[in-house]
């Protein structure tokens, strides 16, 4: 594993009545960052969290927050999610149409850009556009597709894991390779062995009694699968 081991909790499993207090203790329990989901219901089939609930968010913990841009026409809401307080936003590959140009927005304003990977969509724009690869801070193998916590695991995700770490090593670029969607005690072994360091874990971590417990479980998991 190239990078260091990163936990990014994914609030959309959180208890939204309880949100800064659940934000709080993913923090204390060690998360790197904060996961959110951000959804138009037209992208993906839900809503979750609109652009005011980032500044709620940052007002409770010191951990970046992530915005993760579950939407159509991302590159009109660029600037609104970095005014929001976003630390790093992360688009899917397939809603823009000029990725370049849409990383380069976000690096522009001076915080880290992110892409996320759908499983049924490869790394062309990637391999066109290679110097999107210095650019971007995470790249993010979908594992799901955007719009639920809980679904099944995609087979196709550890190959493109390697793939990903192919392009980044051949390229020479320092990225964190990371997974979302059904990232659990089940699934890290594989994931981690892969070559991702960056998990992001929503049902794992928020659906059970003890968020920080959970998230040190899902630490120990990913340390003991490292192949060294
Ligand atoms: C799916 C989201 C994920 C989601 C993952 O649209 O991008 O971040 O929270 O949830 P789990 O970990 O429950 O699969
Ligand atoms: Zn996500």
């Amino acid at each position: 594993m190239k990078q260091p081991l990163k936990i990014s909790p994914s609030l959309l499993s959180a208890d939204f009545g309880n949100l800064a207090e659940e934000a709080r203790l993913a923090e204390k329990g060690g998360g790197h960052d904060l996961h959110l989901d951000i959804m138009d219901g037209h992208y993906c089939h839900n809503f979750s969290f609109g652009i005011d609930v980032i500044p709620a968010i940052k007002k409770s913990v010191k951990i970046p927050v992530v915005a993760h841009l579950e939407i159509d026409n991302p590159d009109v809401f660029i600037e609104d999610f970095f005014h929001a307080g976003s630390d790093m936003i992360v688009v899917q590959e397939d809603t823009c149409p000029h990725l370049p140009i849409t990383i380069r927005n976000i690096t522009g304003l001076g915080i880290k850009a992110g892409i996320g990977i759908n499983p049924d969509r490869g790394f062309e724009k990637l391999e066109a556009n290679p110097e999107i690869l210095d650019r971007i801070d995470l790249l993010i193998i979908m594992a799901v597709y955007p719009g639920f916590g809980g679904q099944p695991f995609s087979p196709v995700t550890l190959p493109k894991i390697k793939t990903a770490c192919r392009l980044r090593d051949q390229a020479g670029a320092n990225f964190d390779i990371g997974v979302d969607g059904s990232v659990g005690k089940h699934t890290i072994p594989g994931i981690v062995r892969s070559g991702a360091n960056y998990l992001i874990a929503g049902s794992s971590i928020f659906n059970g009694y003890d968020i920080i417990k959970n998230i040190s479980a899902i630490k120990e998991t990913a340390a003991g699968s490292i192949v060294i």
